[in-house]
């Protein structure tokens, strides 16, 4: 299987449960489109679109929206949620639109897990009418009260254990996403962080929040008995955190919000 397959798996997995897991998501999608202020009739892509926390608001503002996702299961959702919205299965690296077809192209949570984000700028760039807008978010979540999980993390796969005062755990920086997008040739780049708290209510949400970082293939590829090792003392990091004050995530999220010139 390749990882675009496994990646289209893991979301199918997630699709009827996404939102119910990342409640804040729709807060992001909302903040995200307020910031990019899209015109009432404004032609809004979203791409990697998920359950449509952006799709959403952007219906929202009274914009024609068109929804793509690369797993079926999304787009599926999708369709049935919103039937205002065109909602279409499609790669962020090849969409299957015309140039300058859309004043707004969004995506909320996706540039980070993309294998060739730098492609898929270049085909927002492409699909975009000249003085259209971009707007990405990326999490930020920051080491925190989690220290316990990367220690654990690094003694079964020997990953690095990230400092307190790194810019970001994930896949990719703010920095990074405002240098990937400034090559892509955009402009007007303008970066906004804003504060979701993320109250967990479990050691099995904990575990449900880390399944799209990749946590959980990592584990389910460790010999059996090892893969039994690190979910034991998983639940007993989780069990002491939730004793001592809750699971409570200090997550953050960037919006980029740049012009097409
Ligand atoms: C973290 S979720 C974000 C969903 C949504 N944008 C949100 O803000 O809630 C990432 C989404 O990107 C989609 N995705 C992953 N790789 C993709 C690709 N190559 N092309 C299009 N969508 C992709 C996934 O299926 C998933 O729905």
């Amino acid at each position: 299987m390749t990882s675009t397959e496994q990646g289209r798996r893991k979301y199918d997995e997630l699709a009827d449960k996404y939102e119910e897991i990342f409640p804040y998501v729709v807060d992001v999608g909302r903040l995200l489109v307020e910031h990019a202020a899209p015109a009432a009739g404004a032609r809004v892509l979203d791409v990697g679109a998920g359950r449509g926390a952006v799709a959403r608001a952007a219906l929202a503002h009274g914009c024609d929206v068109t929804a793509v996702d690369a797993s079926a299961g999304m787009v599926a959702r999708l369709a049935m949620d919103f039937p205002d919205a065109v909602a279409r299965q499609m790669d962020a690296g090849a969409l299957d639109f015309p140039d300058g077809s859309f004043d707004l192209v969004a995506a909320g949570f996706v540039v980070q897990v993309l294998p060739d984000p730098d492609v898929a700028l270049a085909e927002f760039r492409r699909v975009l009418a000249p003085g259209g807008k971009l707007a990405l978010s990326l999490e930020k979540q920051t080491v925190g009260r989690l220290r316990w999980l990367f220690e654990l993390a690094g003694e079964f796969f020997g990953a690095p254990v990230p400092g307190d005062d790194e810019e970001s755990t994930g896949a990719m920086t703010g920095r990074q996403l405002d240098a990937l997008i400034e090559r892509a040739g955009f402009t007007d780049l303008a970066t906004d962080t804003v504060e979701m708290p993320v109250p967990l209510a479990d050691p099995a949400a904990l575990w449900d929040w880390l399944t799209p970082r990749g946590l959980t293939d990592a584990v389910r590829a460790l010999p059996a008995e090892q893969a039994e090792q690190f979910h034991v003392r998983f639940l007993a990091g989780a069990e002491h955190m939730q004793a001592n004050g809750g699971i409570s995530l200090d997550f953050r999220a960037t919006l980029h919000v740049a012009r097409r010139p």
